[in-house]
């Protein structure tokens, strides 16, 4: 007999990680484990889920879709779902994003983004202009193309040989500043690398990619609003193409639609993903200006943008997207967010006294801390010692090493949202 077809799971050793629980069913901020087991999910299943597990509201638009029409390809055919999509989203995109490019996930959005920026100019007959810039400590997938505007990371490093050369600048980690300033007196000197490299060599580099105001998986780093604002105002001056990496901060996860929009910044190029189903199909979205897409548009037949998955524009993606987004137009989302954010900021307020905070961090619905620790880093020995207490109790939190963050669905109640961070604090008393 053929032995059975084991499933090799994510960012997990076997030889080292528990084995996986079990996950009978889910609803709202709740997953329930076969074994009985209900686990409060206070990172949204990896920053996916917004308006609860199991949403009837999205359940049913996709069944209903599902009817109508599955899926279509894409190149010669649309198709309703999509459309409504795309109308949707362009009333909350910056309105200076006139297109969408749908594609599979987050990796993939960011993939678009880059390709399309390097081709924008080739396109433009300026094919010197092929660089790309990126920040330290920056995270965009795990295909080979986001990985090498990733910084170097564990998750990188057996790749290295795949990884294209792009240009590394600092990030405005305020914690541990890059020039040794501190915040509260500086003037965001840590953009100054980003202003003499493109002064030196703009001529060469097509786009500067960031995940704008909040680095996820780099360890929660929040960066002030004037970083990148000035971003924006140094790829204007040397024509270089900013491309957001809204994969983690869209749809309302940093207090408002868009991180962009915090900063009145408008990317030439947007990358969406997670959040864009609400956390029911795997989609990405990459946005783009009237200026980026025309130069795709020509009689010259080698200027089309030959790159498309099987499953673009899915259309029980674009009907779970397109519910989505009508919840945050009929329900009071933002204001669950804001409760979020409350609640957050207020046991921050706490937990960055305990000695063993180094530093506390938020941004709208996210809030971390980043505990005191030797061996720093996302291997720090810490994670799984903490990730083991938090499942004990209840409570689904995946640290990045030395640092604790909270990202939960926006039905979270503010009850269940306090319980989570009293488990943390108990975490940190007992086990550091
Ligand atoms: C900012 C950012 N970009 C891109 C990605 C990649 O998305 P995916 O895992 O859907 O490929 C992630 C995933 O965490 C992310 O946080």
């Amino acid at each position: 007999m053929k032995p059975v077809l084991q499933i090799w799971h994510p960012f997990t050793n076997r030889a080292l990680d528990p084995a996986p629980l079990m996950v009978r069913r889910a609803e709202g901020a709740y997953l329930y484990g076969s074994d009985g087991r209900k686990i409060l999910d206070a990172i949204s299943s990896w920053w996916v889920n917004l308006h609860g597990h199991a949403n009837p509201r999205i359940a049913a638009a996709i069944a209903a879709q599902a009817r109508k029409l599955e899926h279509v390809i894409l190149a010669g055919f649309s198709h309703e779902a999509a459309e409504e999509l795309a109308e949707r989203l362009r009333k909350w995109v910056p309105s200076a994003l006139t297109h969408v490019f749908f594609s599979d996930d987050g990796s993939t959005a960011v993939e678009v983004a880059l390709k399309m920026a390097v081709q924008y100019f080739r396109n433009a007959g300026r094919t010197e202009k092929n660089e790309i810039v990126a920040l330290a400590h920056g995270y965009h997938g795990d295909t080979a193309g986001a990985m090498s505007v990733s910084d170097e990371s564990p998750f990188t490093e057996p790749f290295r040989p795949m990884r294209y050369a792009v240009h590394r600048v600092h990030s405005a980690y305020c914690y541990h500043c890059p020039v040794g300033l501190k915040r509260e007196s500086c003037h965001i000197e840590c953009a100054q690398q980003l202003e003499a490299l493109l002064a030196e060599r703009g001529k060469r580099i097509a786009a500067v990619i960031v995940e704008p105001l909040l680095q996820g998986a780099g360890g929660m780093i929040v960066h002030p609003v004037e970083f990148l604002q000035w971003v924006r105002e140094l790829c204007t001056k040397h024509d270089v193409l900013l491309i957001a990496d809204e994969v983690l901060t869209g749809f309302g996860r940093t207090g408002k639609m868009f991180a962009c929009d915090l900063a009145n910044v408008v990317p030439d190029l947007m990358c969406l993903s997670k959040g864009l189903t609400g956390g029911f199909m795997a989609m990405g979205a990459t946005l783009c200006t009237d200026r980026v897409e025309e130069a795709f548009c020509s009689e010259e037949r080698m200027h089309t943008f030959y790159h498309g998955h099987s499953y673009t524009g899915n259309a029980l993606a674009c009907a779970a997207g397109s519910e989505s987004l009508r919840i945050f137009e009929e329900e009071a989302v933002f204001e669950r967010i804001l409760t979020i954010a409350k609640i957050h900021a207020e046991r921050l307020a706490h937990l960055r006294r305990m000695h063993q905070v180094g530093d506390a961090r938020q941004i709208g619905t996210m809030g971390a801390i980043e505990l005191v620790a030797e061996d720093a880093g996302y291997l720090s020995a810490m994670g799984p010692k903490l990730y083991a207490f938090f499942v004990e109790h209840g409570v689904l939190l995946r640290p990045l090493g030395n640092v604790v963050y909270v990202l939960p669905p926006y039905v979270i109640e503010p009850e269940e949202l306090h319980r989570v961070w009293d488990v943390i604090g108990e975490a940190v008393e007992t086990l550091l």
